[in-house]
């Protein structure tokens, strides 16, 4: 039996000395139900390396994983793929016992970090600036370091141990889970939580995804292991979640609807199921989803891979319902790409939340393909049936999509 409280080893010399955040439950408004881990590494060769730290608060609980394996003070270079502050947060805790380190940045990285932490020092810090394709021999083992340019800030970089094939890719192929176990071959399938993580972290730059995934061909790369700066590494098939990263830069959809909405006095919930009631008669796939029910992460990673949407908002002093409002902002700043999308929801007197729906849909990208529907007060029968309808009709252009 493995003894838990061993180091966790990648390869021969390769260690996770990271640490698990059990109890975090929003990231910067995406909320992470199962928590994180935040994933650094250790490579001890003739030179050592810690590629990437922790969030301030757990610099001490890292610097303990490290001394698990050897004398934090023998340290040689600190490798920094990513300047948030989730993993550079203990750069300077780390600094404070190994002032003469090399700090390996891109030149972005190098800035973004003095931004940072120009209170602890970092104007004395030693930086070597690296670009793609640059190395570092750390003895039997050689690094080489790939930009990758907002993917998912303009400083990101991932290092890769070319002996080992291993590659540590900071934020990308991440997900978003604290676990007793390190490796995604040790827990069940983990690609819901890559896609939830992709949607609501990497969706706005698929164009950057995509030519990050041409840089790793044309280095001519062969990956063995993905290790992450979130959850699992993956050391079982890392090509599968290169290839779902393709996928969904490419925005690939599967055929299905998905219905969201909030309601005041159940009126716009009406429309919506009715709604689902059409889309349901077709046999296409569909998803209702009230915002009062569900995060907005969750409804986002939905989002990836719906090719037609529908959002419903009562109107509130003529304009759109707070959550539904709020929704449409997060989802603008994620930049869903090659979907279609229809506004609807109830409304007292004046009117304007669906026309004000269909502003935001519009601008967040979305092709808006017929006028939204409009309820005053209670739907009736007629009403419910332009909902049924307008399902069905929704239903016909997901299903148009199919292996698109
Ligand atoms: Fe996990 Fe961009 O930080």
């Amino acid at each position: 039996m493995t003894n838990k409280d061993s180091p966790v080893r990648l390869a021969k010399g390769v260690y996770w000395v990271g640490v698990i955040d059990w109890n975090i439950r929003d990231f910067h408004g995406y909320v992470i139900p199962k928590g994180t881990t935040y994933n650094a590494y250790l490579i001890v060769d003739e030179k050592i390396a810690l590629v990437d730290t922790v969030k301030s608060h757990f610099a001490g609980e890292m610097i303990k994983q490290i001394q698990k394996i050897i004398d934090p003070s023998r340290i040689d270079y600190v490798i920094s793929n990513h300047v948030e502050m989730d993993h550079s947060g203990s750069l300077p805790a780390i600094m404070r016992l190994i002032p003469d380190a090399k700090i390996i940045a891109t030149k972005r990285g190098r800035d973004g970090l003095c931004n940072h932490y120009h209170g602890a020092g970092c104007q004395n810090w030693n930086f070597d600036i690296v670009e793609t394709g640059s190395e570092l021999n750390l003895g039997t083992r050689t690094l080489m370091f790939i930009e990758t340019t907002m993917l998912h800030w303009p400083d990101s970089m991932h290092t890769f141990i070319k002996e080992d094939n291993i590659l540590l890719s900071n934020d990308a192929f991440g997900q978003h889970i604290a676990s007793s176990h390190r490796f995604n071959d040790e827990v069940g399938d983990i690609m819901e939580d890559a896609a939830e993580y992709y949607a609501n972290i990497l969706m706005p730059f698929g164009s950057q995804v995509l030519k990050y995934l041409d840089t790793v061909e044309e280095l001519g790369i062969k990956i063995d292991m993905i290790a992450p700066c979130h959850g699992m590494i993956w050391r079982k098939d890392p090509y599968k979640v290169i290839a779902a990263y393709e996928r969904w830069a490419n925005a690939k959809t599967v055929p299905k609807v998905l219905i969201i909405y909030d309601t005041m006095w159940k009126s716009t919930e009406r429309m919506a199921k009715e709604m689902v009631n059409g889309i349901i008669a077709t046999g296409v796939d569909v998803k209702l989803l009230s915002l009062q029910k569900n995060d907005w992460s969750t409804i986002i990673k939905e989002v990836l891979e719906a090719p037609v949407i529908a959002v419903g908002s009562p109107t509130l002093n003529n304009g759109i319902y707070p959550s539904v409002a709020g929704f449409l902002t997060y989802l603008k700043g994620l930049r869903p790409k090659n979907k279609k999308a229809v506004a609807f929801g109830s409304f007292g007197w004046g009117g304007g939340a669906v026309k004000a729906v269909e502003k935001e849909l519009a601008a967040a990208g979305f092709e808006v393909v017929e006028p939204g529907l409009q309820v005053k007060f209670i739907p009736d029968e007629n009403a419910l049936g332009s909902c049924r309808e307008m399902g069905g009709r929704l239903a016909k252009m997901a299903e148009l999509t199919k292996g698109k």
